[in-house]
């Protein structure tokens, strides 16, 4: 592997790559304060995000990125709107609006992130309420926080899905600041469950399992947004990396070490010539298809974490694939537009939305950067 990865640590770039970000995030300030950026247009029609209503499980993003860019830059600059997204942070929590498993992302990178900036006594009451009601999707019998959908009302089957590992965070920090177990328990029991089910013996991945509600049984992997059930999602086995590590670093529970380790052997496997993954595993250089480069933002984040938990040389590998797919991904992959928000080209929401921007993608390529410049798991 390591012959592979040969992309040395180049501080000045990734202060370049930053100073190109934190203009785009300037910009966009004004035109993102109650209403967020998703999904791009397309390619043909600019590659431009539109603001959208708080009720989707990416709003959170744009806010976290301007928390990104206070933490790295010291500028008060970017949080010169934080009322404007605690007040609709606020709202969308008052109305239940999109209220699902995803509050973890929602209230991680809005509240939480807030809170450990500022000390805003606000934004940390924001986020304890938004991390009860994610307790409120926990089924006692199956140990899972239930994906999508109203609570225990399948048909007959619920989900569990892998990207909620990301959302486990919000509850282990609700559990450390009011020193309530209850928190990290469901999300200690919730990553288990995930790792039982979602994560298969070679540790590719199932996007989704579906679960009795009545019973808490544990029924067939399907997926929603890879290829087919038994193919390997590449966001989906970049959330396994990234949202085992994160586990880890909160629980120190030796399994999900092992699961996000093996995860990324996965991922890294799977890699093409350009170190940019197609959106899922079964396309390759040979049978190519469309890359999805929020997953390698996503994966090189989780890379980081774990590369705190391994020896020297394993280490010195994660950083070294860490620092090339992060050179791929702004050679070619880069919107250098100061104008245009947007800052990866060729990531994919749904196969069938086409390669656009996403803004959770951005989010995690910034995060990646402060990582590789120093910084440590940011605000989850
Ligand atoms: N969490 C939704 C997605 O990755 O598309």
């Amino acid at each position: 592997m390591s012959e592979r990865f040969t992309a040395p640590q180049d501080d000045a770039l990734y202060l370049q790559m930053c100073a190109e970000i934190e203009e785009k995030l300037r910009r966009a300030a004004p035109l993102y304060t109650r209403r967020y950026p998703h999904v791009s247009t397309l390619p043909a029609e600019g590659l431009r995000y539109t603001p959208e209503e708080n009720n989707l499980w990416t709003s959170s993003f744009l806010p976290g990125m301007m928390c990104l860019a206070a933490k790295r830059t010291g500028d008060a600059a970017f949080l010169q709107y934080k009322d404007d997204y605690l007040a609709s942070f606020k709202a969308r929590l008052d109305n239940r609006v999109g209220i699902s498993h995803d509050l973890g992302f929602l209230y991680t990178l809005s509240a939480v992130a807030l809170y450990k900036l500022t000390g805003d006594e606000e934004a940390r009451a924001l986020a304890l309420r938004a991390a009860d009601m994610l307790c409120e999707r926990y089924n006692e019998k199956g140990r899972y926080i239930q994906a999508w959908g109203e609570f225990n009302v399948g048909t007959p089957y619920v989900k569990i899905i892998v990207d909620t590992m990301l959302n486990l965070p919000l509850l282990f920090w609700a559990g450390e600041t009011t020193g309530n177990a209850r928190y990290a328990d469901i999300a200690t029991a919730h990553a288990h469950t995930c790792a039982d089910y979602l994560v298969r013996e070679d540790y590719s991945s199932f996007h989704t399992y579906l679960m009795d509600p009545a019973t808490g049984k544990a029924v067939e992997g399907r997926t929603h947004q890879g290829f087919h059930d038994n193919t390997t999602w590449a966001r989906g086995q970049a959330w396994v990396v990234t949202g085992f590590a994160l586990a880890y670093t909160y629980t120190k529970e030796p399994r999900f070490l092992e699961v996000s380790r093996k995860a990324a052997e996965v991922f890294l496997q799977n890699l093409p010539a350009d170190f940019v993954p197609y959106w899922d595993f079964t396309f390759n250089d040979h049978i190519p298809d469309l890359r999805d480069s929020s997953a390698a933002s996503i994966f090189t984040c989780g890379l980081l974490e774990l590369a705190q938990y391994a020896d020297n040389a394993e280490a010195a590998q994660d950083r070294a694939a860490a620092r090339t797919i992060v050179r791929s991904l702004y050679d070619h992959y880069f919107l250098h537009d100061p104008d245009r928000a947007g800052v990866l080209t060729d990531a994919i929401y749904h196969r069938d939305t086409g390669a656009t921007c996403v803004i959770w993608g951005d989010y995690f390529f910034y995060e990646t950067l402060l990582r590789l410049l120093g910084g440590d798991k940011c605000f989850w």
